[in-house]
């Protein structure tokens, strides 16, 4: 096997990693692999915006507030804090390194979206702030000898040397190579493949919560879940997000039958928290006995809807939805995982030298809900810090040539499972259909024992990203559900029909880790 060293490996190109990758720049060599094109990650899909307390109306307390709001009580209010108070320092620096936010006149833009009670939410090109983003950190990531960038190299699993972890073994051009590293930072993203409706790009197979499930890290949260309420449906189209920011600009809810509903609802009707706006859609849809409601934007002037919304625009007009004037039919859609691995506020997991940062990662920063495009900004914050800390706590592995004898010695009868675009299909719609939007004991159960059926897969080794991606996507989808089965109450964005209240014990945190070949649960 090919054995390489570097001092710092990230693994993932997304807003965390390559803010990593920025912060470590100056210390040493960087190795950035990804499985795909270096900006193939949700940062690049990611439309409406990014949160900051900086307008003049704002502040970072109330920032802060609407964090915990959200969250459903289930936040680290330390995390939050820091997300708050560092954010704007972040965005500051974004723009000296050239991000081009839109602005009205001289000032910043700042648009509202749902459970933010202020405007707060930055966006660039309208509805392309997450382009943006990777723009200018890709940019300045060029700028750096030192960061070395490993694309379609896709990362099999860590290497684990007495409880350590040095590295990790990584598949490319059908050839395993062990990179070994002082110390290995997950910035992988999320898992929303795993649902049959997902807002999130091909990537999203949640592979670095289930590679450090399986060299035994903790995780934690997993059974929360948030369902985008618009994405776009139609059976010729892509599912496509359909941003919050439409919403926010007034864009309205009807059901089938074009009656707007969301007043019956909430209070705060389309700019609710995305929990209840997707259910009340559910509960519409059901009522109405139809797949879809509508998104309804034609009362709004044509120009500036077009102008707003340029991406969404020209996506909804390809599949001829012209989003000025026709009602546009939508549905939720699995789009963000508030679980994951578990750190601390400087992205330190449970394992020595591993570090996790971005939507991989849980702080607790979201609890049990996110607050609207309060993640590229927690990739920003939580990929500077956990960049700064790696460098600061890392120290060279004792005994390399250890390392190098151990990965020396790996080896792995490979497998192959021709049925497995059929498993990964059954897959994503048993954990749409069962452990998705509302869940129960009796849904719950049933999706254990069909992916329990599939548990062959876990102890084997593949040559190919979708099988591996499989093995990956199936090890999250068990620890969701195992984790969705705990929580016997109804908290944030996790809702069981058969426990509608918070219930006991709601506050706790459900830790997950490996034992033998089982999911241990640790109430944390
Ligand atoms: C959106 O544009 O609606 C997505 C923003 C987010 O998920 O934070």
């Amino acid at each position: 096997m090919d054995i390489e060293t570097t001092d710092f490996l990230i693994i993932g190109s997304g807003v965390a990693g390559l803010r990593a990758a920025i912060e470590l720049a100056p210390h040493g060599n960087v190795l950035v692999a990804t499985k795909d094109m270096p900006k193939e990650s949700s940062t690049e899909y990611a439309q409406g915006g990014i949160a900051v307390a900086l307008s003049d109306e704002d502040k970072v307390g109330i920032h802060f507030e609407d964090t915990l709001k959200a969250g459903d009580g289930l936040c680290n209010e330390d995390a939050v804090k820091i997300l708050v108070e560092e954010g704007p320092e972040r965005i500051l620096e974004l723009i000296s390194w050239g991000a081009a936010f839109d602005k009205e006149g001289t000032k910043l833009d700042f648009t509202i979206e749902g459970a933010h009670s202020r405007k707060r939410v930055l966006h660039a090109h309208g509805d392309s702030t997450g382009k943006e983003l990777e723009r200018v950190l890709l940019n300045k990531v060029r700028s750096y000898p030192s960061v070395k960038k490993y694309p379609f190299a896709f990362t099999v699993d860590l290497i684990i040397k007495d409880g350590e972890c040095c590295g990790a073994y990584i598949l490319k051009d059908r050839k395993i190579t062990a990179i070994i590293a002082k110390a290995t930072i997950l910035c992988t993203g999320g898992a929303g493949q795993i649902f049959a409706r997902t807002t999130n790009p091909m990537v999203a197979t949640g592979d670095g919560m289930a590679i450090a499930f399986r060299a035994g890290a903790q995780l934690e949260d997993m059974e929360f879940i948030q369902f985008h309420p618009t994405s776009l449906y139609s059976q010729y189209a892509p599912q496509f997000l359909l941003s919050e920011a439409m919403r926010g600009e007034g864009a309205i809810l009807r059901n089938i039958n074009k009656e707007p509903f969301m007043k019956n609802y909430h209070c705060d009707a389309e700019l609710a928290s995305r929990d209840i706006v997707s259910r009340a859609i559910i509960s519409e849809m059901v009522k109405t006995e139809s797949s879809h409601v509508y998104l309804d934007m034609t009362h709004l002037e044509k120009d500036f809807v077009r102008k707003r919304f340029p991406q969404i625009y020209s996506t909804c007009l390809r599949y001829n939805v012209d989003i000025t004037s026709d009602l546009i039919p939508v549905s939720p859609a699995a789009h963000y995982i508030m679980g994951g691995v578990k750190t601390d506020l400087n992205g330190v997991t449970s394992m020595k030298r591993l570090s996790a940062a971005g939507e991989v990662a849980c702080t607790g920063v979201h609890g049990a809900n996110r607050l609207a495009s309060n993640s590229l900004l927690e990739g920003l914050v939580y990929g500077a810090r956990t960049g700064s800390t790696a460098y600061q706590s890392s120290s060279d592995i004792k005994n390399l040539t250890a390392v190098k004898e151990h990965v020396s010695e790996y080896t792995a009868a490979y497998h192959s499972i021709p049925e497995h675009d059929e498993i990964r299909m059954t897959l994503r719609k048993l954990m749409w259909d069962r452990v998705g939007i509302i869940r129960c004991g009796e849904s719950l159960e049933k999706a254990r024992k069909k992916l329990s059926e599939w548990a062959f897969i876990l102890d084997k080794v593949f040559y190919t990203r979708r099988e591996l991606e499989l093995k990956n996507m199936l090890t999250v989808a068990m620890m969701i559900t195992e984790a969705a089965s705990l929580r016997k109450g109804s908290v944030g964005a996790h809702y069981r029909s058969d426990f509608p209240e918070k219930g006991q014990d709601w506050q706790k945190h459900i830790a997950l880790s490996r034992e033998d070949d089982r999911i241990k649960y640790s109430p944390a």
